[in-house]
């Protein structure tokens, strides 16, 4: 019998610090009214100095859990798409299965930049579909505050923080992932980047006084070519769900830019209140955007069981995907998961395996 990826969870998790338009326009040369209406942003969350990615994609995780009633014993799959990990190695997603004590979990990280949500999904519902694996959780967690050049008005303004989440689970009724598209063009990796700090141009002096460990772009190419790309890859998803756009309920984009998104519905020719759009609150998430969105649009009431959506995005790499997805709600369970309890219990557990691996290291030291 057919096995299908239902996404039974959704979480998010935004820091509580605001910055808005006109804080930024005490920090570099620009106003409230250039951002608004070139990008559509007004306001995005800063990540505190307590804060980071693998943090705010715990919580998220955490949330997706509540709501699928799933606990972390029951995860075989972590899987956190983000260009702003905690560290180089070890991946985030394995801070975050140490801070779920998802002990059956396999965990790692998915690098495709903006598009990195829409792969890693596609990838970990495969991994469902194949009978492999029962479950999983897909994160898109970025902490981008900490990588932008705070006096680079061209990049500054656009990038926020934050972190979504969905849980997947196994299901014999047709619902998840229905098709996906994948898509890289490595020609323009130059045009979205951050040079420095991997193997190729490691940390320096020089690295950190030419400002190579900031986000580096090229905003008119990487517009033109999200704008094009946004619709080609609907279409394709879309057909390959042997379905056309009046199926679709809603779309849930990248949230890079208004006018890019605008661009893309009218390349499409739909209207633009089927798509989900709140990059005025919150910038550009990267990975996680698009999952936040769509925590967004079912607290919105705007994504019901039974609906078929695309989450469409673009990135650098360059990468660029969509996918098809049946929305379908929660698989009825008796199971209550409380967040503070698997918290503390991950803590617990995480504290005596290190104290284990302590003492099994002094005897071994002995012997
Ligand atoms: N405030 C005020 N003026 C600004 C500014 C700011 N924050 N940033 C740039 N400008 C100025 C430029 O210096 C330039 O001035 P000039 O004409 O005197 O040289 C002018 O505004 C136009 O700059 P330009 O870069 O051509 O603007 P744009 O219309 O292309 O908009 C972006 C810039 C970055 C908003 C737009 O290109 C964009 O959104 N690109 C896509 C970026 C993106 O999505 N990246 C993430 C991908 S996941």
């Amino acid at each position: 019998m057919a096995l299908y990826a239902r996404i039974t969870g959704w979480g998010m998790s935004v820091p509580e610090k605001v910055l808005t338009n006109a804080d930024l326009s005490n920090m570099v040369d620009t106003t409230d009214e250039w951002i608004r209406s070139v990008t559509g942003i007004k306001e995005r969350r800063i990540a505190s100095s307590e804060e980071t990615t693998a943090s705010m994609a715990t919580e998220a995780a955490l949330q997706a859990l509540e709501v699928a009633q799933l606990h972390p014993d029951e995860i075989d799959l972590i899987v956190v798409s983000t260009s702003s990990p905690d560290y180089l190695f070890p991946a985030t997603a394995c801070l975050v299965q140490d801070r779920l004590g998802a002990m059956h979990a396999g965990a790692f990280d998915l690098m495709a930049a903006c598009t990195g949500f829409i792969f890693a999904l596609n990838l970990a519902s495969q991994a469902i579909r194949s009978g492999s694996i029962k479950s999983a959780v897909v994160i898109g967690a970025e902490t981008f505050s900490r990588l932008v050049n705070w006096k680079d008005r061209n990049t500054c303004i656009l990038f926020g923080d934050g972190a979504g989440a969905f849980v997947l689970q196994a299901s014999q009724e047709p619902a998840g992932v229905l098709s996906a598209v994948m898509r890289s063009d490595g020609s323009g990796s130059d045009l979205l980047s951050l040079p420095a700090g991997g193997s190729r141009n490691p940390a320096s002096l020089a690295s950190v006084t030419n400002g190579q460990h900031y986000i580096h772009m090229n905003g008119r190419e990487v517009f033109r070519f999200a704008s094009r790309v946004m619709v080609q890859a609907t279409h394709e998803a879309v057909t390959a769900a042997h379905l056309t756009l009046d199926d679709i309920q809603l779309i849930i984009p990248h949230q890079a830019n208004q006018r890019i998104i605008e661009s893309a519905v009218r390349g499409l020719d739909v209207p633009l209140e089927r798509c989900m759009i709140n990059l005025d609150r919150y910038g550009n998430t990267g990975a996680a955007s698009i999952p936040i969105a769509a925590c967004e649009a079912v607290q919105q009431s705007r994504l019901k069981p039974g609906d078929k959506v695309v989450l469409v995005g673009f990135g650098a790499g360059l990468t660029w995907g969509a996918a098809v997805v049946e929305w379908s709600g929660l698989i009825p369970t008796k199971a209550k998961i409380r967040p503070t309890q698997v918290r503390l219990f991950a803590h617990l557990r995480s504290f005596l395996r290190r104290l284990l691996r302590h003492v099994e290291g002094w005897i071994w030291g002995r012997s």
